[in-house]
């Protein structure tokens, strides 16, 4: 068995699960869809425009449109911010989503060029984007940083950000995959932080654990040529009807949940803080992500969970195991390697 597949079967066996929302089968997501659901016809009516006009009101933006996927949404929202504006190059933290784990689909297929900003290894400031010279059609913020476990700017930090970009004429979109997080780790509702962004994208599958799928929101025409382009990217699939239902069920039950969400995050993070090896980043948490650098080598920390009594528990059948540490992730173990001093593996997965 590969070490992957051993912990992947380790994981399986948990009982609870710090991460995501467990591992879930699929009657426990068709659970998330509402049977009385109205269906759509390629994106067209139902509850896909239900979810569309409560996305855009709990955001307070005048309209917004569902896609399949943030990868399809994002890279066709920031085209439309450079084609309107004539200007290609879009700005970015060098860690972002769009440019790490995106198969550089912002380059390849839309022809924008993408000017990473700042250091990947700590959040981007107003120092790094006064050192972008040129004219630019977009500035990206990726609130939280994912790939720096969840960090991100205080308000004012951010609003001089936005304004920066403002005063240059670029549009500035949010990349807001984990917005309802981010929101509530700054003790605001989604909407005030909306409000500083042309146009905001949001995920319904991470934190409020949906199907899959996301909506931009922004304005009226924004949104209709978004339209026309997500026709153009075949995102216009026949039925969305059942994502769209998954979200609005996740959206009406999950987001009130962030704040308690955030509580626990930092709870956890407070309780592992003193355990030797372990570094959780940031800390506290800013919201209810973060990162445990963990001291070890990956096959050290391979043997480590094979042995541990979680695994010995649950394989002997002697009841239910203790509360595990999520055993593995990608993240984990490429930070294993650098704190190891063997240079990271680069993740092929978002
Ligand atoms: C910060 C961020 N942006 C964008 C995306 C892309 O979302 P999707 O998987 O819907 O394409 C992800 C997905 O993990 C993400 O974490």
């Amino acid at each position: 068995m590969t070490d992957d597949a051993v912990l992947e079967a380790l994981q399986a066996r948990c009982e609870r699960s710090l991460a995501w929302h467990g591992r879930r089968n699929a009657a426990d997501l068709l659970d998330s869809i509402d049977r009385a659901s109205a269906v759509d016809r390629y994106g067209e009516g139902g509850v896909v425009a239900e979810l569309e006009s409560e996305c855009a009101a709990v955001l307070g933006k005048p309209a917004a449109l569902f896609f399949p996927s943030g990868t399809m949404a994002q890279q066709i929202t920031l085209r439309v911010h450079a084609d309107r504006r004539n200007n290609r190059a879009i700005v970015f933290h060098p860690a972002c989503h769009l440019d790490r784990h995106e198969g550089g689909a912002y380059h390849r297929l839309q022809s924008l060029i993408g000017r990473p900003a700042g250091d990947q290894h700590r959040l981007l400031d107003l120092d790094d984007l006064r050192a972008v010279a040129e004219p630019i059609g977009a500035l990206v913020l990726e609130l939280p940083q994912r790939d720096i476990g969840g960090q991100q700017p205080d308000l004012p930090s951010l609003r001089a950000q936005v304004a920066w970009a403002r005063d240059r004429g670029a549009a500035v979109h949010l990349d807001g995959a984990r917005l309802w997080e981010s929101a509530a780790g700054y003790g605001v509702p989604a909407a005030q932080v909306a409000a500083l962004f042309d146009t905001v994208y949001v995920s319904f599958y991470k934190g409020l654990g949906a199907l899959a799928g996301c909506c931009v929101a922004g304005d009226e025409q924004v949104i209709a040529e978004l339209r026309e382009w997500r026709q153009r990217m075949g995102g216009t699939v026949f039925a969305l009807w059942p994502y769209a239902a998954s979200a609005l069920t996740a959206l009406r039950e999950r987001m009130p949940r962030m704040a308690d969400y955030l509580r626990h995050a930092r709870a956890i993070a407070a309780a592992l803080k003193d355990a030797e090896g372990v570094v959780v980043v940031p800390d506290p948490p800013h919201t209810s992500m973060m990162h445990l650098l963990l001291r070890t080598t990956p096959e050290a920390f391979t043997a480590a969970a094979r042995d541990s009594p979680s695994s010995r528990a649950s394989g002997a059948g002697h009841g239910p195991a203790p509360p595990p540490i999520r055993p593995y992730n990608r993240w984990n173990s490429r930070s294993a390697r650098r704190l190891a001093g063997s240079p990271p593996r680069r993740s092929a997965t978002s």
